[in-house]
């Protein structure tokens, strides 16, 4: 019944918006440009019915997904909503995110007052898809954490004295390293730039330890006022590809290829990356923005795409986005920063790697 409504509400939406001629429509799917309208979506595993009023938003809806992709004047801005109908082909969470916080990761011990601050409407409807079944999860992937595969090591340096250690609140463990073929690493840290890409059938979902760490971010940024949540958590190569291809539609690729990552390349997809707030220029200068800058490494976070660094990373600045790399990594990234009187080194620049298209 439930779905009946949701896609009556929908496909009455997407009439409204085609006799007003601002649609395009494919064989396949059917493509809404810059409208102001409201999408409705269904949790399909627990039949819970969301609403989500977009503006100025490009939706697809295709047999198996509807995904929004915001645009914001020259800025382009990208979230992201999927509906699968077959978890085998598109996978049960393109966000990869729960939005409740599972009472085993977090003691009670560790700010429980802090935590429970927190109202639920900080975390958007979209993301609160329920957690991909094994069955729908790739069976190719090995979860056994491994060094196998870590890369040359590129930094020898020691851990500043400052970082948390492992009994401290703010202590955030390096993520799992896959011992998978194709998956870059160095010093265990997973490199996903314009120069290594990640296989198509690497779907990891938010790496939880990441999202413990920002939750823990999160509280901090809240107890001092600010309100950081997340918008963009987990993305498959599959709705990668479906966000590139739109901005390529839209923008021509050269452009495309400035703030949007091709299927494969992008950290989305290493379950190991987050954007915050607002995903446009509009989050610059922002009291959150300006914490997130200076306080992210705390909990094991760096900025990933600085501003002034786009021929380094290969993508314009990015204030909202940011990559997990545990505490120890991210301490020694901001110290070797303050060494060289650069506020924000990016992965490539530590590491010695460079970040284009081969
Ligand atoms: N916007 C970043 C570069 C991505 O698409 O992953
Ligand atoms: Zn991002």
């Amino acid at each position: 019944m439930k779905r009946k409504v949701i896609f009556a509400l929908l496909f009455a939406t997407l009439c409204t918006l085609s006799a007003c001629g601002k649609n395009d429509s494919t064989d396949d799917s059917i493509v809404v440009k810059k409208g102001s309208f409201n999408i409705v979506t269904e949790n399909t595993s627990d039949g819970e019915v969301q609403d989500d009023i977009t503006k100025g938003y490009i939706v697809t809806v295709s047999a198996t997904t509807i995904s929004t992709v915001a645009e914001s004047g020259n800025t382009i801005s990208e979230t992201i909503t999927a509906v699968p109908e077959t978890p085998a082909e598109t996978p049960a969470s393109e966000a990869g995110y729960t939005a409740e916080l599972p009472e085993t990761e977090v003691p009670e011990t560790e700010s429980p007052e802090i935590y429970s601050e927190i109202p639920e409407t900080e975390i958007p409807s979209e993301y609160e898809i329920p957690e991909t079944t094994e069955e729908s999860a790739p069976s190719v992937i090995d979860y056994t954490p491994s060094t196998a595969t870590a890369g040359t090591p590129a930094s020898t340096a020691v851990l500043p004295a400052d970082a948390p250690k492992e009994s401290d609140y703010n202590y955030g463990p390096a993520p799992v390293v896959y011992d998978i073929a194709g998956i870059k690493y160095i010093d265990n840290v997973l490199i996903a730039n314009k120069s290594y890409s990640l296989p198509a059938d690497f779907y990891p979902e938010l790496d939880q330890t990441c999202l413990n760490q920002f939750y823990k971010l999160q509280n901090d940024a809240s107890a001092v006022g600010l309100n950081i949540y997340l918008s963009s958590g987990f993305r498959s190569y599959y709705t990668q590809d479906t966000i590139y291809n739109n901005y390529v539609a839209m923008d021509g690729q050269e452009m495309a290829d400035t703030y949007s990552a091709r299927p494969g390349h992008s950290e989305h997809q290493s379950g190991l990356a987050i954007d915050v707030n607002q995903i446009d220029d509009t989050f610059i200068g922002t009291p959150e923005a300006i914490w997130l800058e200076q306080h992210c490494y705390e909990y094991g976070f760096i900025l990933r795409y600085p501003q002034s660094k786009q021929d380094i990373t290969g993508y314009k600045y990015e204030s909202w986005h940011i990559r997990y790399v545990g505490t120890d990594m991210s301490y020694k990234i901001h110290a070797k920063a303050l060494e060289m009187g650069d506020p924000y080194l990016t992965l490539e620049e530590y590491f010695g790697i460079d970040s284009y298209y081969h």
